[in-house]
């Protein structure tokens, strides 16, 4: 076939070209950040955990971290006036620019909206989001497990249900905003961590295999995006 069809070689080139952008979403302990390791080294691609670089801040006690650490310690989200400028900053790295794991952002409305008009304006989007479905007794023994070998600071029981209830409350809603797009996948996240890793990688699969249409849309878009840059002047993408 030819001309860009379905299985030729310029969709091929092109699909690789894409920049791929994943949102792992799910209530604290759903397994975000287990999944989202094991993806992002299968997909060879960054993972953007703000949980990580939040403790990494208060560790190190930058003014990042003075300011998120009572929020944190709460369970509570730090807020997006503080948040909203590190986002920006993690999406503007050039290591980001070829695709990435998002763990744990956005969180909010008007986080979706920060990722949503910063991916926009470099002509990407968010391709696909794995919701993690897991019980919330599950979650709670999770989470209290950790608390016996780790220690970490917000899980307490009382920052636990803090920090279920504002899922709940402030995140949870986004699965809708992103459903309307039809690029929401509910992954049953109880079971063995390799069995759930193997679900994501089906799913990814079959993404591929069964929206060929939306994924050749996206090849043309890029394609005539790196046209647009060479007729400008500008390195090509890739
Ligand atoms: P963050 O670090 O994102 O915490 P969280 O959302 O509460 O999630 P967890 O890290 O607890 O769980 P997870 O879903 O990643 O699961 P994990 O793989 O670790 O955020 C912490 C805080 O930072 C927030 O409360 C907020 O204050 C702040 N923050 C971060 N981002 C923010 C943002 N964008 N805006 C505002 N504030 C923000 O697994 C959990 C445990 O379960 C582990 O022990 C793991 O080994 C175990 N486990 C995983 N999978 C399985 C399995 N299949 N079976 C058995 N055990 C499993």
């Amino acid at each position: 076939m030819r001309g860009g069809g379905p299985g030729s070689g310029t969709s091929r080139v092109a699909l690789r070209r894409c920049p791929l952008f994943v949102l792992l979403l799910g209530a604290p302990g759903s397994g975000k950040g287990t999944q989202g390791k094991i993806l992002a080294e299968r997909l060879g691609l960054r993972k953007i955990t703000t949980g990580d670089i939040l403790r990494a801040a208060v560790r190190d006690g930058t003014p990042l971290g003075r300011q998120a650490k009572k929020y944190m310690d709460d369970g509570k989200l730090v807020p997006d006036s503080v948040i909203l400028g590190l986002i920006k900053e993690e999406l503007a790295n050039p290591d980001a620019q070829e695709g990435a794991i998002f763990d744990g952002f956005p969180r909010t409305a008007a986080q979706a909206e920060l990722v949503d008009t910063t991916l926009g304006e470099h002509g990407q989007r968010l391709n696909r989001i794995l919701l993690l479905d897991v019980p919330e007794e599950e979650l709670l023994r999770r989470l209290t497990a950790r608390a016996a070998q780790e220690g970490r600071s917000d899980d307490t029981p009382a920052a636990i249900q803090t920090r279920l209830q504002v899922y709940q409350r402030d995140t949870a809603p986004l699965v809708a905003h992103y459903a309307e797009r039809g690029i929401v996948h509910r992954v049953p996240g109880s079971g063995p961590v390799d069995a759930i890793a193997t679900e994501i990688q089906r799913d990814r699969k079959s993404t591929r295999l069964n929206s060929s249409h939306s994924q050749i849309s996206y090849a043309v878009f890029c394609l005539k995006k790196k046209k647009r840059k060479k007729v400008h002047g500008h390195v090509a993408l890739s």
